[in-house]
Parts: structure tokens; C-alpha cells; sequence
């Protein structure tokens, strides 16, 4: 979710108006994840680097994290939706840690989709904190035993990974989980992003060949000897 503060700017309007205006993107696109069949839809929404920006700008997007658990609260539990937060919510102000709380417990039986707000969170951190798990727990250093000690234990690689706002970077997010996700970097900035422009994201997904190292022939079930 990247383009609010620009889309803002562009319109001469605080760059908090860009959040709220992005915080409705999020609702639609949540919305027609779960029409479409997204599994598991995450959001990155706060990174660890963002705590250096101005403290006024944090202070709102924390108000704003609170506001829009509490409008969506009703809509993910009818729409079977779980939220799971993915970082560390500890150093979220104590109104957000509460609130998170509530929906994620509230939406944990949800079986339709999975919601993973990525907040105060960080791909390298994350990881050096799985593999301390796997050593804590005495197992062996595998896929699966790193796999289990992320933020993301239990879900399903990443398949298609969205930036919005005109950058092409990762900056820090799913490094790991994201080893072979197809990439789609789109100049919309996020507050315009929306239903339709999932479906464009999707339709280009749709369209790439996945070859996990593989020959297209072989993908194809051509006899290739
Ligand atoms: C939203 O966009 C991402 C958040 C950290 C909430 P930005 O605030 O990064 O917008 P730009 O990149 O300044 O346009
Ligand atoms: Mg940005």
C-alpha cells in the first residue's frame, strides 16, 4: 500500500487524507480479495522503518489502524474473514495492541479468507527471529522448520506480490515467503487502487508462467527426453 502521502500532496491536502482515502482502498480491495478467491491477503501497512517519520503523521495512522479495525470489525466476521497481525504489535500504542486484540480474536474462526496486516513490521527481522526459534526448539535448520517459526507459520507461500505507487523495491517485506512470487509493480497510487485494478493485478498474474526452474516444455508435458 504505497502512494498515500503522494496522492495527498498532489491534491494539496494533508498526507493524512491520503491515509484515510487509502484506508477505503483497503476495505474495497478486501472486499474483492474475498470475492475472488484470495486465500490469504497481507497488507503491509506500518514497516519498521516507518517509526521514523513524523510523530504527528504516526500518531494519525495509529488512530486511523484503530478507527478502521472498529468500522470493519462486523464486515470480516460476516464474511468469514481471520485477522492475523504479522510484526511485532508491541510497540503499537496500547489502543491499537487492544483493538487488534479484539478482531483478531473476534475473526479467528474465520475460514474464508485470511487478512495479515503486516504492522511494525520487517522481512530481516523476522527471520532472525525464526532462526532463533528453530535453535530455541533444538530442530534442525529446514524449510519447513524456518517456515514455522515466521509470522506467516501455517500459510501458504506468497504467489503474487503487489506494489503500488510507481516504486520497484521489496523494501523488507516477505523476503523469504516471497521466494517465488511473481512480482507486479503497478504506478497507481494506492488511495486510486481499488477492485478493479485487483482484478488488472490478477489478470496479469493469470497470465505469467510459473516454472519454479523448469523448461516451459516441460510445463507444457512436452516429450522433452
Ligand atoms: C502509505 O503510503 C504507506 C504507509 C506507510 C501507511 P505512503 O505514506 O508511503 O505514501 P507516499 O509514498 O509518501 O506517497
Ligand atoms: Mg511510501
Amino acid at each position: 500500500m504505497d502512494g498515500n502521502g503522494r496522492w495527498a500532496e498532489a491534491r494539496q491536502i494533508r498526507r493524512e487524507e491520503g491515509h484515510e482515502a487509502g484506508a477505503k482502498t483497503v476495505s474495497e480491495v478486501v472486499t474483492r480479495a474475498r470475492q475472488c478467491g484470495v486465500e490469504v491477503l497481507t497488507l503491509y501497512a506500518f514497516s519498521t522503518e516507518n517509526w521514523s517519520r513524523p510523530l504527528s503523521e504516526v500518531t494519525r495512522l495509529m488512530e486511523l489502524l484503530v478507527r478502521f479495525l472498529k468500522t470493519e470489525r462486523k464486515t470480516l466476521i460476516d464474511n468469514g474473514i481471520a485477522l492475523r497481525v504479522l510484526g511485532h504489535p508491541g510497540r503499537l500504542p496500547r489502543a491499537a495492541q487492544r483493538a487488534l486484540d479484539a478482531v483478531c480474536g473476534v475473526t479467528e474462526a474465520g475460514r474464508e479468507m485470511t487478512l495479515n496486516l503486516a504492522l511494525n513490521y520487517g522481512s530481516k527481522a523476522e527471520l532472525l527471529q525464526a532462526m532463533q526459534t528453530v535453535v530455541d526448539r533444538a530442530e534442525p535448520f529446514t524449510e519447513a522448520t524456518i517456515d514455522a517459526a515466521l509470522f506467516t507459520a501455517d500459510q501458504p507461500p506468497v504467489d503474487l506480490l503487489i506494489r503500488t505507487g510507481g516504486d520497484q523495491r521489496l523494501s523488507n517485506f516477505l523476503l523469504w515467503q516471497a521466494a517465488y512470487a511473481e512480482l507486479v509493480f503497478v504506478d497507481t497510487l494506492w488511495p486510486d487502487f481499488g477492485a478493479q485494478a485487483l482484478d488488472e493485478c490478477l489478470a496479469e498474474f493469470a497470465q505469467r508462467e510459473r516454472r519454479f526452474g523448469r523448461t516451459g516444455a516441460q510445463l507444457r508435458g512436452e516429450n522433452t527426453q
